[in-house]
């Protein structure tokens, strides 16, 4: 008998279903990783730290930002950030994680509900578990289901404010929200939308903006970009409303609580910020490589993701190919590329490939 023997036999139940995760050395063609224009590791960008540290910008923070750890790079990498996406202000977290979860666990209050797509990140769902509203899941891109969970719970007497909750494309499907006609609908039932640019961030928009750019600086709108995907950096902007900063530096607990994100890494992400504008022909060589893919892969069974009526023509592709162990194998590297098998989040719908 162990003190982890339940730990054990969780774990055993996982491999009983192949469904444990190992972590595996990188090998193969990079079919599996978010970093879409290649900028983890941009000369560029290694060359910006190493002026950062010539500069004399520390590696670490020394703390919370809201005790000694606030260095000038973060507040000028969130000026500039504000500036590019065109919103009034943007706050840096060390993680998308982080960030999505004080977003979701701090700004709903106590009384309000949040409508989130099913398919949300996780991020999303560990702030939700914290935070003070009231959720519940609409039908993943169905505007119909968002309109009618508000006015059920306003039926229901629901008497607080509606939050929208979206990424602006699903990595795992690779579709878009419809952001038009959903900013319309909180418009509609006074509220809010929060969207996650995660996987559009520095792939799609004017120099890179994201989907959300049209949206951007309105006020009842916020939006999450993760500099560690396609911005080839680390950590995430909060942007938005001014009162939506102060809120957050206030009442965060994951910002307040916890070490500010490396000013060297605010130094990384400020050049990528400058990338993004200056050098577009990655993003066009991006989009060549993806439309490139969807005709070589399409005799063999490899379909773009997205539903015909939001495709995205994002970096992702998949396939269903059934079981899990069978998933696997197939997205072994000993082809050379580097893919990564999935579940989709409902049971039965199979596992699929993603290739990015
Ligand atoms: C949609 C979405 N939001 C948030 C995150 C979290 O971002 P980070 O990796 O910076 O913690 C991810 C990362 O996988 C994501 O895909």
């Amino acid at each position: 008998m162990s003190v982890f023997d339940p730990h054990r036999n969780d774990l055993a139940a996982l491999d009983a279903i192949a469904r444990r995760r190992v972590l595996i050395e990188r090998q193969g063609k990079d079919f599996s990783s978010n970093d879409y224009l290649a900028l983890g590791r941009s000369r560029r960008i290694a060359a910006a730290v190493s002026d950062a540290i010539a500069r004399g910008v520390p590696i670490g923070s020394g703390g919370s930002r809201l005790l000694r750890g606030n260095d000038p790079e973060h507040e000028m990498l969130e000026a500039e950030a504000a500036a590019f996406f065109g919103a009034e202000t943007a706050l840096y977290f060390s993680t998308g994680y982080a960030a999505n979860a004080a977003l979701f666990a701090t700004l709903p209050q106590r009384g309000d509900l949040v409508v989130h797509d099913a398919l949300i990140h996780a991020s999303a769902h560990e702030g939700m578990r914290l935070g003070r509203g009231d959720s519940v899941a609409a039908a993943h891109n169905d505007v119909t289901a968002f309109e009618d969970a508000i006015l059920a719970w306003r039926r229901g007497g629901g008497r607080g404010r509606p939050w929208i909750a979206v990424e602006s494309l699903y990595s795992m499907d690779g579709d878009r929200a419809p952001l038009d006609e959903l900013v319309a609908v909180a418009q509609r039932h006074d509220g809010v939308l929060l969207i996650d640019e995660a996987h559009a961030t520095g792939v799609f928009g004017a120099d890179g903006r994201g989907l959300a750019g049209a949206f951007e600086g309105r006020p009842d709108v916020v939006t999450l970009r993760t500099c560690g995907k396609a911005m080839g950096c680390e950590g995430a902007l909060v942007c938005g409303p001014a009162v939506v900063r102060d809120f957050l530096i206030n009442r965060a607990r994951a910002f307040i609580f916890s070490t500010a994100p490396s000013p060297l890494m605010a130094s990384a992400a400020r050049e990528s910020l400058r990338i993004l504008a200056d050098e577009p022909d990655r993003r066009t060589a991006l989009h060549a490589l993806v439309t490139h893919a969807e005709h070589a892969l399409a005799p063999h069974g490899v379909t773009p993701t997205g539903r015909r009526s939001c495709r995205s023509s994002s970096a992702t592709m998949r396939r269903r190919c059934g079981s899990r162990p069978r998933c696997r194998r197939r997205g072994s590297t000993s082809a050379g590329f580097a893919r990564r098998p999935y579940r989709r989040g409902r049971r039965g719908s199979g596992s699929r490939l993603r290739s990015t």
